[in-house]
């Protein structure tokens, strides 16, 4: 039956043992507060600062949460000779704090992986659902048929545009790539599916997240699409919220951990209660449009109200979970900077240990709190992200990004991460071409 092999318990050194659970079990692992208590910034998880005049790869959008096409094993692919990425993008011309109400897929593709010609909006016009897409995934097969994931924010067919408009759901389409020697382009995702919506039961609904007067920030969104190597199922990961009403929670044990004495839970920390959820794929993988929902992989009751963009990277059997994070998505009594946060575990479903004991593995400089966000790692242990916002020496209106940071490399050796190289500006080289064998 599906069930836990075996629960987590302390061995005598005080390390854990390693258990792993069918991914369709009721386990879910925590990142907890004395976890989080642990966070320290020092040089081997500080982002680098990025000059006030960088280049912008595009002048027509604000470029933010990027990933590259990939096949179903999580590598990023080339198609036809080119390395092609998906961003989230708005016009350029609108202030870049308000290009989340206006976000739109669109792509770029290059010969060099870091110089990116812009190939404009993936979908066509008017077939999303929502009044705006949000992050997601992009996965092509080797017959070049292209299964696109996103979110559908905000409700269907607005009359305006609503930024307190919280809806979110997990949508699906297809279409097909093409390439030649002038560029890429896709024909296409005409027909959409929502695929996930959050049932209350499993994962908060919005709803569930407006019990209290001042709720927080929601999310059931940015949907990561993989085939687990173990048992060779096609799973989504993605951002949620603990279900049932907001106010209802309660710090328990688990979630608390083994804090020093004297550390206090403060008012308000049930409110946080962020997770990575996971959906497995239960119809054809021709269609991909039927999944079923499943527990949370891993929960921040109580530590973080935001999980966002959650991805993997299977390296030698260790199942490395990766998300992003922001200050001021801590639960009080605790803080960290804007960043990469990741765990370890020995399977999809397991007792994911945090990396760097605090779960930290890049974060914003002290001076430049906002620098960079939206980090994505690649099996290769590159990390893209974008440039969001850097302050101007001379103070006065800082600088807004909206183009791809210089690509970081990480080592990572166990739980233990380390930052080793910076790399060009949006350097996101793919690691195999589509339609060949490896
Ligand atoms: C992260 C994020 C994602 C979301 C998008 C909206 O930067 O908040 O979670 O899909 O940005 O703009």
């Amino acid at each position: 039956p599906a069930g836990a092999l075996e629960r987590p318990r302390p061995s005598g050194e005080g390390v854990t043992i390693n258990a792993v659970y069918d991914p369709t079990a009721n386990y879910t692992a925590n990142w907890t507060r004395a976890q989080a208590l642990k966070i320290q910034s020092n040089a081997s998880n500080t982002t680098p600062r990025i000059p006030e005049e960088f280049p912008i790869m595009t002048d027509e959008v604000w470029v933010w949460d990027t990933w590259p096409l990939s096949d179903l094993d999580m590598n990023p692919v080339s198609y036809g000779g080119w390395n092609v990425i998906f961003s989230l993008v708005a016009p350029r011309d609108i202030f870049f704090g308000d290009r989340h109400w206006q976000a739109r897929i669109g792509y770029f593709y290059s010969d060099d992986a870091q110089n990116w010609t812009y190939g404009g909006l993936v979908f066509p016009e008017g077939s999303s659902f929502g009044s705006r897409e949000w992050a997601g995934s992009t996965v092509v097969n080797d017959d070049g048929t292209v299964d696109a994931f996103y979110t559908a924010s905000g409700r269907d067919n607005p009359t305006e545009i609503d930024p307190t408009d919280a809806l979110q759901r997990l949508a699906h389409t297809q279409g097909r790539i093409h390439a030649d020697d002038e560029g890429v382009w896709f024909t296409g995702f005409e027909d959409h599916q929502i695929i996930a919506e959050a049932e209350g039961r499993l994962y908060q609904t919005l709803e569930q997240s407006q019990a209290v007067p001042d709720a927080i920030i929601y999310a059931f969104r940015d949907p990561f699409v993989f085939r687990d190597p173990t048992d060779h199922n096609v799973y989504i990961l993605f951002e949620g919220n603990n279900p049932g009403n907001a106010g209802t929670h309660t710090c328990d044990r688990r979630e608390i951990g083994r804090v020093p004495a004297g550390h206090v839970i403060p008012p308000r920390t049930n409110l946080y209660t962020g997770n990575i959820g996971l959906m497995r794929l239960t119809g054809y993988e021709r269609d991909m449009n039927e999944w079923e929902l499943l527990p949370p992989v891993l929960s921040a009751e109580c530590t973080n109200q935001q999980t966002e963009r959650p991805h993997l990277v299977v390296h030698d059997g260790d199942y490395y979970l990766w998300t992003i994070s922001h200050q001021f998505t801590f639960a009080p009594g605790l803080s960290g900077p804007d960043g990469l946060y990741g765990f370890v575990g020995p399977g999809l479903r397991s007792n994911y240990r945090p990396l760097n004991e605090s779960a930290l593995v890049l974060g914003n400089p002290a001076d430049a709190p906002l620098q960079n966000y939206s980090h994505f790692v690649m099996p290769n242990f590159l990390v893209e992200s974008f440039i969001d916002t850097i302050p101007r020496a001379g103070g006065g209106d800082p600088v807004y990004g909206g183009t791809l940071a210089p690509t970081l490399q990480l080592e990572v050796e166990g739980t233990h991460t380390e930052l080793t190289g910076v790399l060009p500006y949006g350097y996101i080289p793919a690691l195999r071409e589509a339609g060949e064998s490896w």
